[in-house]
């Protein structure tokens, strides 16, 4: 216990200067689970959790990305067949597989996935009625033997059954707000939701922020909605806003992030922007 470059020594032991290569082993490991989520469906979710994981792999975080939406769109998002997987979530929930053996590369490097291929309702109905306790996930993301610094989760619409999985695992929730009418009155449900999920399945869930998405410049609507989500959650929200970009869809129908896509789009940059806010609060 003698890391001097992260400011604290053992009463009585010299100061040093190992290098860090050497020390490395003796940093406690960061991690940080963070779920996607909101009642609302086709607000971003899964377009936020595809770039911003692209993201924090390409600057250097461990990231893992976990789909729990039946619809598999991000294992489809990051150019994996939710049909030719044999093993994805579904064995993990019902078999108990370690999520080291399910876990997939990616073609980004630093960046794995945990595929949902709970695609059919039957099995959704199986995987939800095998559920004994709310942190079933997090126990089963506890074990890893691969150390993350980031794990991101998405989410399917609505704040029930496999998204509860998720918001019973994660230290924290990122609620996307897409920008048009009626999202912020479903915003304020939904931070209510928090409260309760905290006093029973998970007293650590933290509000990471709210992000606003689709935000068009060119509707007359978008800056009100804006600064009525600022007048209400100013602490909240990220400073990051993402606009609404045929780019960004139309790297989705074609199974990539935006950054493997179009790098310099101006898509792939608020993504950029989004990951690095998020990433300095925990360096
Ligand atoms: N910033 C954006 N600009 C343009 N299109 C976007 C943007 N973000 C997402 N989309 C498109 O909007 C649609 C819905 O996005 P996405 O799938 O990410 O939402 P979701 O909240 O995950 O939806 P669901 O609730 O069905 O899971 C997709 O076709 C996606 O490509
Ligand atoms: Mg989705």
């Amino acid at each position: 216990m003698f890391l001097t470059h992260f400011g604290y020594t053992v009463q009585g032991c010299q100061p040093t200067t190992l290098p860090l290569a050497f020390c490395k082993d003796f940093i406690p490991l960061m991690n940080r689970t963070i779920a996607v989520a909101s009642q609302k469906g086709g607000v971003g979710k899964t377009t936020t959790v595809a770039n911003l994981a692209a993201w924090s792999a390409l600057l250097g975080k461990r990231t893992l990305a976990i789909d729990l939406d039946p619809q598999g769109s991000l294992t489809l998002c990051l150019g994996q067949d939710t049909e030719g997987n044999t093993l994805g979530l579904e064995q993990v929930m019902l078999e108990r597989l370690p999520i080291d053996k399910a876990v997939q590369p990616t073609f980004i490097q630093g960046l794995d996935l945990l595929p949902g291929n709970i695609t059919t309702a039957a099995a959704e109905r199986k995987v939800i009625a095998s559920i004994r306790e709310p942190r079933q996930l997090r126990h089963a993301l506890d074990l890893m033997e691969k150390p993350y610094d980031f794990v991101f989760i998405d989410t399917p619409p609505g704040l029930v059954g496999l998204s509860n999985l998720a918001l019973a695992a994660a230290d924290s929730l990122i609620v996307p707000l897409q920008c048009e009418f009626l999202s912020l009155a479903t915003l304020a449900r939904l931070l209510d939701t928090i409260g309760e999920i905290r006093k029973s399945d998970n007293p650590w869930l933290q509000l990471e922020g709210i992000l606003v998405t689709m935000y068009d410049e060119t509707a007359s609507y978008s800056q009100p909605i804006v600064r009525q989500a600022w007048e209400q959650f100013r602490h909240e929200l990220f400073e990051t806003i993402i606009p609404r970009l045929p780019r960004l869809s139309e790297a989705t129908v074609l199974g990539r992030p935006i950054v493997l896509y179009d790098i310099r789009s101006k898509g792939s940059e608020a993504y950029l922007n989004l990951a690095k806010e998020l990433l300095q609060r925990y360096v």
